[in-house]
Formats: structure tokens, sequence, C-alpha cells
């Protein structure tokens, strides 16, 4: 079955980030030029999903703008015959692409956030990007688990090893290597402490999920952080469906996290011909 549906969860208020998020989404810092949210809603695009889900809360209205036309910005890119900002503004929504718009009305946790979504994405498998994890990569992450979905037909998300000592960041794997790059997860936990957690496997923002999760989802269970978490829905999915992991190529940037997210602008910019030389210079004169 074909994915045609991404959930993104955006509702969070992005306090690491204050005071810069103080009247701004957190989600529209940009990283060179561009929006953090937009790297992913071009990765969901290119993927050949055909609907972005903006699961958002109060203060988002500018994600909203830069996602809608801005009529007049593309008149006056036109009569100024800028024509290459004009492309870029106007190719953001593909022809075929829609965004709907729904509303998480309390800060319940990620699990709660995508719950939010059920009855847009309906009874079929759907895909969740977490735009904070921004990896850079020759083919984009999403369209490297697509793939492994169609063969697998069950859910997969995105993996990789982190530090032993940052287990508590994120969601931990117990699973078994079956492929090259793929593992198939016994049991799932939301950000143990590195004695208890039973590897360095992460979850990484990215996720293809079966809508079976949604009844999981449901039972409100709160997890770590007093939250309701997507990892316990999926722990318990287990018990129904095999899950697995997927190792994908590619460099991830934590841009939830200030050093993480400068990090992404470095890498970002020195991949542009026109930034490049004028960053190399700089660094060099700096340490
Ligand atoms: C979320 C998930 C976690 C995952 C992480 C990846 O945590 O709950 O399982 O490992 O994203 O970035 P958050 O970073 O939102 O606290």
């Amino acid at each position: 079955m074909k994915i045609k549906k991404a959930v993104f969860p955006v509702a969070g208020l992005g306090t690491r980030f204050l005071p810069a998020t103080k009247a701004m989404a957190k989600e529209m810092l940009p990283v060179v030029d561009k929006p953090v949210i937009q790297y992913a809603v071009e990765e969901a695009f290119s993927a050949g999903i055909e609907q972005i889900i903006f699961v958002t809360g109060r203060g988002k209205k500018a994600l909203e703008d830069h996602f809608d036309r801005s009529l007049e910005l593309e008149y006056n890119l036109k009569i100024k015959k800028k024509y290459d900002l004009l492309k870029a503004i106007k190719e953001l929504v593909p022809e075929t692409g829609t965004i709907i718009y729904t509303r998480q009305n309390q800060p319940l946790g990620l699990g709660h956030a995508i719950w939010c979504a059920r009855d847009i994405v309906g009874n079929e498998p759907f895909a969740v990007l977490l735009a904070d994890d921004l990896i850079k990569s020759d083919v984009p992450v999403l369209s490297q688990m697509i793939p492994q979905f169609d063969k697998l037909q069950s859910s997969i998300v995105a993996v990789t090893e982190v530090d032993k000592n940052k287990t508590d960041q994120y969601g931990i794997l117990d699973a078994a290597q079956i492929d090259k790059n793929i593992v198939e997860i016994n049991a799932m936990v939301e950000k143990p402490a590195p004695d208890k957690a039973p590897s360095n496997l992460a979850i990484i923002g990215r996720y293809i999920l079966t809508p079976e999760i949604f009844h999981y989802l449901g039972k409100n269970k709160k997890g770590s952080g007093g939250e309701i978490q997507l990892t316990d829905a999926m722990h318990s999915l287990l018990k129904k469906q095999s899950i697995f992991g997927y190792k994908f190529k590619g460099d991830r940037f934590d841009c939830g996290d200030k050093a993480g997210f400068q990090m992404a602008n470095l890498a970002f910019a020195m991949e542009r011909s026109d930034i490049k030389d004028k960053l190399l210079k700089y660094i060099k004169t700096l340490g």
C-alpha cells in the first residue's frame, strides 16, 4: 500500500530556543535560508507523500503562512524579475500536494500529538517526521525507508547508534540484526538512563506506522516525563505486529539542541557554493 500521508507534530513550544521562539514557531528557525520544517516537508513530498498533516498549537501562524501562497510577494518578485526566488516560494507545495492542519490543544506528548491526527490518517499506513531531526543525505531518509516498508509490510523506524551516555534523550531499542541495514525490534523504551538502556540503538524522527498504532495511542497511558509516548504505544503494538528498525544512510543533526542547530547551519552552508569560501576563510581565523 502506498504511503500517501505524513504527520508532522509541530505543537512544541520551543522553550530551548527562547528568547528567539517567544513570538516565533521554533520550526521556522532557519538553517541557512530555509526554515527547519521545510527540509522535512521537502523530504516528504520528494518521497511521494501527497498529504502533509501538521499537528499544530498556539503561535504557529507563521508556519501556516509559510506553506500558503503569497500572491502579493509573488507579484512583487515577478515585476522585479527575481525568477529564481519566485520559483523557490511557489514550489514549496507541489500541485499534487495538500496540507491539513489540526491542533493538539494540550501538551500531552508526542504520542498524543500523533493521536490527534487519527481521523485524518484513517485506516492506512502513514509516515511521521520529526523536523528537529534534520538529516543530510544523498537519498532523503523517507525515500530510503519506503522501499523497506514495501518489502516488510510492517511498521519501520529510522535508527542510529548514539553515545552510550545519552540514551536518556532517545527511544532505545532491544533489537536483533536480520539484514544489512535492518533490525527486528523485540522491545523499546523511551529515554532510559544509560545503566538501564537495553542498547545504544536509538530511534530517530522518521517513522512509517501501521494504523493499528492509534489503538494503543488512544489508551492515553503516560510514560517518560509524564507524557503520552509514541515509543510506549509502539512497544505495545509489538505484541500484535513486528516492527523493524532501519539504519539510514546520512548525517543527522539534532536541531532541537542549540549546538546541533549551529552544526546543521554550518554543514548545510558548506554545501553552498555562494557561501562556502567566505565561511571557510572565516573559520580559519577562529581558535
Ligand atoms: C522523540 C521520541 C524519541 C526519539 C527522538 C528522536 O523524543 O520520543 O523516542 O528518539 O524524538 O529525535 P524528543 O526528542 O521529542 O524528546
